[in-house]
């Protein structure tokens, strides 16, 4: 940073669900995956960041939804703030003020658009002028998903060779496919195991080999979908990934199991409409809620029948949305 004045800048980054997914690292520190993943950023689930580096801070502020922030969160933010520090060769301390729009104790991750926003508001605090894709890397080293959250609409996240080639790209913009994401919120399951320790865990699962056997067909197939619009293929092929996933975690050491009765609700609930002719498809993340994924003339229906179905908290309809932006 060139000038000795405080630099300020502020950013909205949207979460995002994965419908291939990120599960397993093939460099822990550096966060690059074993595989790629593919994903629609969330129009109405995002955080705001604003970031101040002031010279006349000793120690880095960090506010997270109005609470300052301490711990294993504190120094997660500060490792990254670092690594922003030191592309810009300075060592000022920074005023991280951060709200996310969704409620705490709803189980949907923050760490995708925090860390999405984090990276937008304080590169452009820092003066730093580098590409979207390099944004995106540098995500990344804050929190894998949130490397997706950089750019517009549906993304792909190539798993790269080292760090430099390991980034999000879009795919499509949000406007390509009108179709919806919307979250049953069925409660939180306390995290034993955070996603960072997860990660860890894939080969101890005797599924993953096969996994990864599977998953460039599965990506392959996704794509197709995409290009041909095909609801259809393209709800198959999520339900599967998710599923999939989701045996390589509960047969891992230690099993890690997400799900919570009220899920499997929903789930047979997706499962039994579709039967009936209403056609949606269910993805979800290492957590209880369900993520159900419609086309947008479907998607009043589903709210209305979602709604009645026991254990469903809340529901949040998403559009598919933009990447990171600053704001004013
Ligand atoms: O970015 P992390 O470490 O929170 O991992 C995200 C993992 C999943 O949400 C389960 C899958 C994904 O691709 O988002």
């Amino acid at each position: 940073m060139k000038t000795k004045t405080k630099a300020k800048a502020k950013a909205k980054a949207y979460s995002n669900i994965a419908f291939i997914k990120y599960w397993g690292k093939r460099n822990a520190s550096l966060r690059i995956p074993v595989n790629s993943s593919i994903s629609m950023n969330l129009s109405s689930v995002y955080t705001l960041t604003s970031v101040e580096f002031d010279e006349k801070l000793k120690d880095d502020k960090i506010k997270i939804d109005g609470s300052i922030s301490k711990g294993v969160e504190r120094e997660r933010v500060i490792k990254h703030l670092n690594r922003i520090r030191k592309i810009g060769k300075f060592n000022i301390k920074a005023n991280v003020i951060s709200r996310n729009n969704f409620p705490k104790g709803t189980g949907i991750a923050s760490s995708a658009s925090g860390f999405a926003a984090l990276t937008v508001a304080a590169v452009k605090a820092a003066g730093i002028n580098i590409s979207q894709r390099r944004l995106s890397t540098l995500a990344r080293l804050g929190s894998g998903s949130a490397c997706r959250s950089i750019p517009d609409g549906f993304v792909e996240w190539r798993k790269g060779k080292g760090s430099e080639s390991s980034y999000a790209y879009s795919i499509y913009l949000p406007n390509y496919w009108e179709i919806r994401d919307i979250i049953a919120i069925v409660g939180e399951r306390k995290k034993k195991v955070s996603s960072s320790e997860g990660h860890k865990l894939v080969s101890t699962s005797p599924f993953f080999k096969s996994r990864m056997q599977f998953l460039p067909k599965r990506i392959q197939r996704i794509k197709r979908a995409f290009r041909d619009k095909d609801f259809t293929d393209f709800g198959k092929t999520i339900e599967e990934e998710a599923l999939n996933m989701h045996a390589v975690m509960m047969t891992s050491k230690p099993a890690l199991f997400y799900w919570l009765p009220d899920t499997i609700g929903v789930m047979n609930s997706i499962i039994q409409w579709r039967e009936q002719g209403l056609e949606s498809y269910f993805t979800l993340d290492a957590g209880p809620n369900v993520h159900v994924i419609c086309e947008e003339r479907n998607s009043r229906k589903l709210t209305d029948k979602l709604r009645a179905v026991k254990g469903v908290k809340q529901l949040i309809v998403n559009k598919p949305s933009i990447g990171a932006r600053l704001v004013g």
